[in-house]
């Protein structure tokens, strides 16, 4: 009831959105890049929920420095290839997709657009990309797993309540989700100040759509997937989580496990001994510790330490197809996106999406081409160099 009301208000909220009002959703004539989608993004969200779009931790160093780490690397182009056929799939876990570009799990998406998950799912559906949903959905997994002709993976937050854990489990099992996706890096809490910052720039009035996280704890916005549980005693962290904490989770699911947020050689290592079936290299888009390495910087010694046991897949500032290509040419087997299609999500809703996969695909085609490489076992590290 007081979701739906919540829900109301805040349609008609990002219905009196300026961009909204002045542009068709279509008419994406002055993008050209999926950094074009941030200014847009900027006017049609807002500011608050912008800023916690934006936010990074501490400084935001980890957050640039992602970005950094791919002027650190350079293509090395080959001539003469015959590139007229270029084959962009990738195979995942026995499954192929068409490229290896993923859709990250993020949360709370009808803060950037009412229909939030939903769009998001049927942009990916259309050009066949693998959606990973986040345990902070605003949609229900079951109405998102429908709109995807394909089957979802599940991204979760363990949380410090084991009986909404293993619900959450059951929830993605029943729709086929073949894959829990568990995000481990943010189990001792985080510090986004961006985020905290951005809310004395809105001076709307946030309760009048949802109960705001400024109004403190008891005041947390409602979390779908977590119906039916008190949130005040609620942690998407497990702070006593370990290694052991996997055994537990074999024994709940058959599901295949991958651990999103590792950065080091050591814990790629760990996984590997603890029998994960894949990783993603993530600092949740700069979003867990400040003051690390970017993503592409730690690739390598993960490669090296995963010696091609186990998937790799890799996110965090990855804005252009050449950035996709480094990843791979380093030994990613995928790559995941998160903000360029929740600023596309912002402007202009699924369309928006849709054009951020397809430039994205465009862009890491021709990086293929420009490098002589018409499939991807076909890229390697002679496609590429490191500046000293
Ligand atoms: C607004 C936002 C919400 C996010 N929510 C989640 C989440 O619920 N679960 C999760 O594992 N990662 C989450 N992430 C991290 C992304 O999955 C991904 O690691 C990150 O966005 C990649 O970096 P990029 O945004 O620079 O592409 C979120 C990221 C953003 C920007």
């Amino acid at each position: 009831m007081k979701q739906a009301l919540y829900r109301r208000q805040f349609l008609q909220f990002l219905a009196a959105s300026p961009l909204f009002a002045a542009e068709d959703p279509k008419d994406m004539k002055d993008v050209f890049n999926v950094m074009d989608f941030e200014a847009k993004a900027r006017v049609a969200i807002p500011p608050a929920h912008f800023g916690y779009l934006s936010t990074g931790v501490d400084d935001d160093s980890t957050l640039r420095a992602n970005r950094a780490a791919f002027n650190k690397v350079y293509l090395r182009p080959r001539r003469m290839v015959d590139i007229s056929k270029i084959d962009t799939s990738v195979t995942l876990f026995g499954e192929s997709w068409p490229t290896p570009i993923i859709i990250a799990p993020a949360g709370s998406q009808k803060a950037y657009h009412p229909e939030g998950e939903s769009a998001t799912a049927r942009a990916a559906a259309a050009a066949d990309h693998l959606q990973i949903l986040s345990t902070i959905t605003s949609t229900p997994i079951e109405e998102v797993a429908k709109l995807h002709k394909r089957k979802i993976w599940y991204q979760l937050y363990p949380t410090n309540v084991w009986a909404l854990t293993e619900r959450m489990v059951r929830r993605a099992e029943a729709v086929g989700s073949p894959t829990l996706v568990i995000t481990v890096d943010t189990q001792g809490g985080r510090n986004t100040e961006t985020e905290a910052r951005s809310y004395n720039l809105d001076s709307r009035d946030c309760s009048v759509c949802h109960p705001a996280p400024k109004m403190g704890r008891k005041g947390r916005r409602p979390i779908v997937m977590f119906e039916g549980f008190p949130l005040d005693s609620l942690s998407t962290a497990n702070p006593a989580q370990n290694w052991e904490t996997i055994r537990k989770f074999r024994q709940l699911t058959k599901m295949k496990i991958v651990l999103k947020g590792l950065e080091t050689a050591e814990d790629a290592r760990l996984a590997v001994e603890h029998g994960i079936d894949g990783i993603v290299v993530s600092n949740h888009g700069g979003r867990a510790s400040d003051s690390t390495l970017g993503t592409l910087d730690v690739l390598p010694e993960i490669v090296a330490a995963v010696n091609g046991k186990m998937p790799i897949l890799i996110d965090g500032g990855f804005r252009r197809g050449t950035d996709i290509f480094k990843a791979m040419a380093i030994g990613a087997s995928a790559v995941c996106i998160g903000r360029p299609y929740l600023w596309a999500l912002g402007a202009y809703g699924q369309p928006g999406v849709a054009k951020v996969l397809e430039i994205l695909t465009r862009e890491f085609r021709l990086a293929m081409t420009q490098c002589g490489t018409t499939s991807i076992s076909a890229i390697n590290k002679s496609h590429i160099g490191f500046h000293n």
